[in-house]
């Protein structure tokens, strides 16, 4: 059993005094491959240098909707240049979106950079990792506005009717740590809704730790507990669960 980890930010300061007991202890767990998403330009930057340095790991660029500021004409360039640099080379643009939680910036300024990186994604021929926080519909208009066919809608929380909207436009969710949690019927609702061949396993790590870890630094490893949760959802066992999503994973980060 081999375990395709989607989505964690490994790239984060939480990371930077014990990555390398953190990567012993993802592959300890299973885990045979990580993608490491971008958010902003550090980030981005240390997604690709990872993949450039650890054989296990893939990398995405991309400017979060919390972290607009960082969209500039030269960072765009940069960007680009980064997804095509390196022996690896980007295995996809994000993680882009909009964020009306926050509201950090201006929900039309967020759509702004969404929509441009979203274009360079589609010249790129990359597919796309989404952050949606209290946007689902209007991030599925934008979507299906701009002719998107490869998206991810990472940590999926909408409701069933926006998951099954999601599935009929070709797009994945990404399931994490969040279907553990005891106030989250909605989204195991939406995990056991969808075909299995449109999950992909992720942590979001060092964010959202899945239970019973909950409120801790989250990591790689902590996976398991998602893929027993989404195995019991779907009436399977953790390896086929996790052989179907390392399929899943490994035709749509091409
Ligand atoms: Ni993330």
């Amino acid at each position: 059993m081999a375990i395709y980890e989607t989505h964690c930010h490994l790239n984060h300061p939480q990371f930077e005094s014990d990555l390398d007991q953190v990567l012993q202890r993802a592959e300890a767990s299973g885990i045979g491959r990580l993608l490491v998403v971008g958010y902003d330009m550090a980030s981005s930057r240390r997604a690709i240098s990872m993949a450039n340095t650890h054989p296990n790991v893939v990398a995405s660029i991309g400017i979060h909707p919390e972290d607009c500021s960082d969209w500039t004409d030269d960072n765009r360039d940069e960007l680009i240049s980064l997804a095509n640099s390196g022996s690896s080379k980007s295995a996809a643009w994000g993680e882009i979106g909009l964020d009306f939680h926050w509201k950090t910036h201006d929900p039309e300024v967020q759509k702004k950079v969404f929509v441009q990186q979203l274009e360079i994604a589609k010249e790129l021929n990359l597919p796309v990792i989404i952050h949606c926080r209290d946007a689902y519909d209007e991030t599925i208009d934008i979507l299906e506005a701009c002719g998107t066919t490869r998206a991810v809608l990472h940590c999926f929380t909408g409701s069933v009717v926006q998951a099954q909207r999601a599935v009929s436009l070709g797009f994945s969710l990404g399931v994490g740590g969040v279907i553990t949690y005891k106030n989250a019927s909605d989204v195991r609702e939406a995990a056991a809704a969808v075909p299995l061949d449109r999950i992909l396993l992720e942590t979001d790590s060092p964010f959202l730790a899945p239970q019973p870890w909950r409120g801790k630094r989250n990591e790689p490893s902590y996976i398991t507990a998602v893929t027993a949760k989404l195995a019991e959802l779907h009436g399977l066992s953790p390896d086929k669960i996790a052989e179907a999503t390392w399929e899943n994973a490994a035709s749509f980060f091409n």
